[in-house]
């Protein structure tokens, strides 16, 4: 398998799974946490993360269709999503604005379905056909308190400031 990329905390490869392309999401063990409670945390993510992506699927948010899991190797296969990541996308664009309250849009949606993303980033939404899809749901739980979904937000807002303040300064001077 051709490694795709390396994530925050899994390798991503280029895959196939029956004929169609694929990707497989392994989640990295850590050596500096003690085995037994690192294979508890990873397989806990990986199970929250298919939950998630299967739940947000059903309420109608584009994220890719999980095709296999492997619980023991801590991978998941699923579909290639063909397009960049938002992050990328955002400083080559003139959609910045629509593209990010599109973003805002699908989050509203997120949380009236009671998901917690948990890791909100513009590396984990993906621009594909000029729609946003949404990845990377392992820190995410299931929650209707609106603290939770404040903390979501909050996340999102300060690693977008961080990342992306050469486009909200050109914002601030329109
Ligand atoms: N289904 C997919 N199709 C295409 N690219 C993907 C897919 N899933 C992940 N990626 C790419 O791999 C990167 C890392 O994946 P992600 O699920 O966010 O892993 P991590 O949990 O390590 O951050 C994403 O930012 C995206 O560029
Ligand atoms: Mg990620």
């Amino acid at each position: 398998m051709k490694l795709l990329k390396q994530g925050a905390e899994a390798l991503l490869f280029e895959s196939e799974y029956l004929g169609r392309k694929a990707v497989v999401k392994v989640r990295e063990r850590k050596k500096y946490r003690e085995n037994s409670l690192d294979e508890k945390i990873l397989s806990e993510r990986m199970r929250a993360e298919c939950n998630l992506l299967s739940r947000a699927k059903k309420a109608g948010i584009r994220t890719p269709a999980i095709w296999k899991i492997d619980t023991k190797g801590l991978a998941i296969t699923s579909e290639f999503i063909e397009g960049e990541t938002l992050l990328e996308e955002l400083s080559k664009t003139k959609k910045a604005k629509k593209f990010c309250a599109e973003a805002g849009k699908i989050i509203g949606k997120l949380h009236a379905n009671n998901i917690v993303h948990g890791d909100l980033t513009t590396s984990n939404i993906l621009l594909h056909k000029n729609s946003l899809v949404f990845l990377d749901f392992g820190l995410g739980s299931i929650s209707s308190k609106i603290e939770d979904f404040a903390v979501d937000l909050l996340a999102f807002k300060k690693t977008f400031a961080a990342t992306h303040y050469k486009i909200i300064r050109e914002w601030k001077k329109c």
